[in-house]
């Protein structure tokens, strides 16, 4: 059951983890409905709290800080600042945005750790873990290194190999296992920690979550889920040295568990918010009628409904979340986002290149939101929906109502003489739209609201193709003012309805329209529906461009942007392939290598791999097929020392026989070399 109709909402999202920038994908996945649903709300007239920060804690940033050789400390200082920034830029509009480093955040935590445990809701166990005797460190899963039981990979990590993606355990690697830290084998070790016992409230969860039958159906599903297999206890503290301290006796080197920590973070950072603003931070989570909503990606769904429940309903003070609308994944042109690859769209980098297109992303993204399953976003989708949507649609409506009004009518709100039918009933479906939309976005269907705010659009375009003004004025100019009357009316309802979703271009609308001159709380939700929001004489700002077409090429720049840092970060990471098995020097002395001299060479006709290549091998010239076409042309071969094995069996290749083969270095792009002697020396002369 959901609360209905409260005045009072607070709306998270997801901590994000500040060890990186962000991308599309979290823009999509949780942060850009988040939005929509608090503007809509905030339209609405309710009292929102809309809460978000980083998390600074947990192994990601302590894994992050090591790759780049700096303290966990800067990496959390860099990210915070950057993410905040591109929240900022796409008008994310959080009423605030903190950090669980802070103090209050700390405080916060331990109290509430305290708290239960002096409530005895923990249980103490000690366990045997990983420890790296060298470091003198417990090691977290992600520090173990040792053989994938899945693909045979020699550096799979103890939660995850990857390279076959396997999720695993550390129990599970193959040996020899390598602490990450020192290199040194992990020992196992004792040590005490402390439990949640999810298992003895399986009963109390389970009522919870089943109260939430409304709950999105990916969402309720993976609560099933986890319910069915029996909820297991939990450690709440671990042995890590970055984090917030264990506040009791005698834990040196343990911390909160990153996710005890991070959900507090909501509580904490709604206090800072309130004392800042001079309000009752206990309003937003212990009245009753308040309405918590969490928004998350799919990878947080256990966390939101069952372990935070778990510790609020122990804490015993606080409501628990009413909806967790978590969303699936966004996947990127063919392939998962994935910030290991650098296969993504960061954001940061998407303002350098599109400046003042914050909107045109919000409305792709939304439009595109793997709301229900996994969606995927690509350049060609984004130049479409801009093009055909954005700039055919929304765009051409809007400027074809303002442009005949400053032609028509000097830039006045014209006066609406008699209706006709027809405007009678176009008037009456605007006025269905803002119900319509504030529908589905409150239930969280926001493409579906989208997608009405597209037909209001194409409502108001509809209507000028069919009442034809621009050949009306011609003979009834009393007609054209109702006609433009009425187009505005619907421009108007659409700057308060967009809003939600464009808040760049509502701006931009308001400026057009003028409206901040009338004493219309313009984004009141209220007002929308109506068709007297402008009166007649209202003068009308400047005509601004909302969207612009999207060229081909400034699309497929993108895309090759996109594949090319991809490449960058392969040769990047690319490492030295193994090993191959061990020989005899027997086995070695088997093959006779000669040093030759290309005289011919040219194109196999047919073929885009094989060249044809005459080697003076100082006894003969040997005919020898190379499938190197693709990265020498025959010309810059000829004259050309070469090493090449000689005594290899002849082979036919496209009808031809090749008598040995050329041997060639791999760079780590892939490109071959020649390998010449370092000085020249006779054709025949042997290597050994
Ligand atoms: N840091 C987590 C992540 O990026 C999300 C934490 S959400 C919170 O996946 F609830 F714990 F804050
Ligand atoms: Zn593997």
């Amino acid at each position: 059951m959901s609360l209905e109709n409260p005045q009072r909402y607070t709306v998270t999202a997801a901590l994000i983890y500040a060890n990186g920038p962000i991308h599309i994908g979290h823009l999509a996945g949780c942060y850009l409905p988040a939005d929509i649903y608090v503007r809509y709300l905030r339209a609405t007239g309710k009292d929102v709290a809309f809460i978000s920060g980083t998390d600074e804690h947990g192994v990601p940033i302590t894994i992050k800080a090591k790759k780049e050789g700096v303290t966990p400390q800067e990496v959390v200082d860099k990210y915070y600042t950057q993410i905040k920034q591109s929240f900022e830029d796409f008008g994310i509009s959080f009423d605030i945005y903190s950090r669980t480093s802070n103090q209050i955040h700390h405080e916060t935590s331990q109290e509430f750790f305290l708290n239960l445990y002096n409530k005895r809701h923990f249980t103490e166990e000690t366990t045997e873990q990983y420890y790296d005797d060298v470091a003198k460190q417990f090691l977290a899963d992600r520090y173990i290194v040792g053989v994938c039981p899945v693909c045979g990979n020699e550096n799979a990590y103890g939660d995850q190999c990857e390279r076959c993606g396997s999720t695993l355990s550390p129990t599970e690697l193959k040996e020899p296992l390598r602490s990450m830290l020192s290199g040194s084998k992990p020992i196992l070790k004792a040590t005490k920690n402390w439990y949640l016992p999810l298992d003895r409230m399986q009963p109390e969860i389970e009522t919870y979550v089943n109260s939430h039958t409304e709950w999105k159906t990916n969402v309720f599903g993976q609560c099933q889920s986890w319910l069915k297999e029996g909820l297991r206890p939990r450690a709440m503290t671990r042995d890590l040295d970055w984090g917030i301290k264990v506040p009791l006796p005698d834990t040196d080197g343990k911390v909160l568990y990153v996710w005890f920590d991070a959900p507090i973070g909501y509580i904490s950072m709604t206090k800072e918010w309130a004392a800042e603003q001079g309000r009752d931070w206990e309003l937003y989570w212990k009245d009753k009628d308040t309405k918590l909503v969490h928004f998350i990606g799919k990878d947080n769904i256990v966390f939101h409904c069952i372990i935070f429940p778990a510790m609020l309903m122990n804490e015993g003070s606080l409501i628990l979340a009413d909806n967790v609308p978590a969303n699936e994944f966004m996947n990127l042109e063919g392939g998962k986002i994935s910030t290991s690859r650098n296969w993504a769209v960061w954001l940061h980098e998407y303002l350098d290149e599109m400046p003042g297109k914050e909107d045109v992303l919000r409305y792709v993204l939304a439009a595109n939101a793997p709301e229900t399953k996994d969606s995927e976003f690509t350049w060609k989708d984004f130049q479409n929906r801009n093009n055909s949507e954005l700039v055919g649609i929304f765009g051409n409506f809007v400027n074809r109502a303002v442009v005949l009004t400053q032609k028509f009518c000097d830039g006045e709100v014209p006066a609406k003489c008699d209706l006709t039918e027809y405007d009678q009933q176009v008037l009456n479906e605007l006025a269905q739209f803002p119900d319509r939309i504030g529908q589905a976005i409150s239930q969280y269907r926001f493409r579906e609201a989208l997608a009405h705010l597209m037909d209001l659009s194409r409502l108001g375009n509809k209507y000028l193709a069919d009442t034809e003004p621009w050949k009306v004025i011609k003979t009834d100019p009393m007609r054209v003012n109702t006609i433009l009357n009425i187009a505005l009316q619907i421009t108007a309802n659409l700057s308060i309805v967009c809003e939600p979703f464009l808040p760049f271009t509502a701006v931009k609308l308001r400026n057009m329209l003028n409206t901040d001159k009338l004493n219309l709380p313009h984004t009141g939700w209220i007002n929308a529906g109506r068709f007297d929001l402008l009166p007649e004489g209202h003068e009308l700002g400047e005509v601004a461009l909302l969207f612009e077409k999207l060229e081909d090429s400034v699309i497929e720049k993108q895309i090759q942007k996109l594949h090319e840092s991809k490449r960058m970060n392969e040769l990047a990471t690319k490492e030295v392939p193994a090993i191959k098995q061990e020989i005899t020097y027997d086995d070695f002395a088997k093959l006779d290598i000669r040093i030759g001299t290309i005289v011919e060479a040219e194109r196999v006709p047919k073929s885009d791999k094989l060249l044809k290549l005459k080697v003076d091998d100082g006894l003969q010239q040997r005919q020898i097929l190379s499938g190197i076409a693709k990265h020498f042309g025959p010309e810059e071969l000829i004259g050309k020392q070469v090493t090449f094995l000689a005594n290899l069996a002849p082979r036919k290749m496209m009808g031809l026989e090749s008598q040995g083969m050329i041997l060639m270095a791999e760079d780590r792009d892939g490109s071959l070399a020649l390998l010449p002697p370092h000085k020249p020396v006779w054709n025949g002369g042997t290597v050994s």
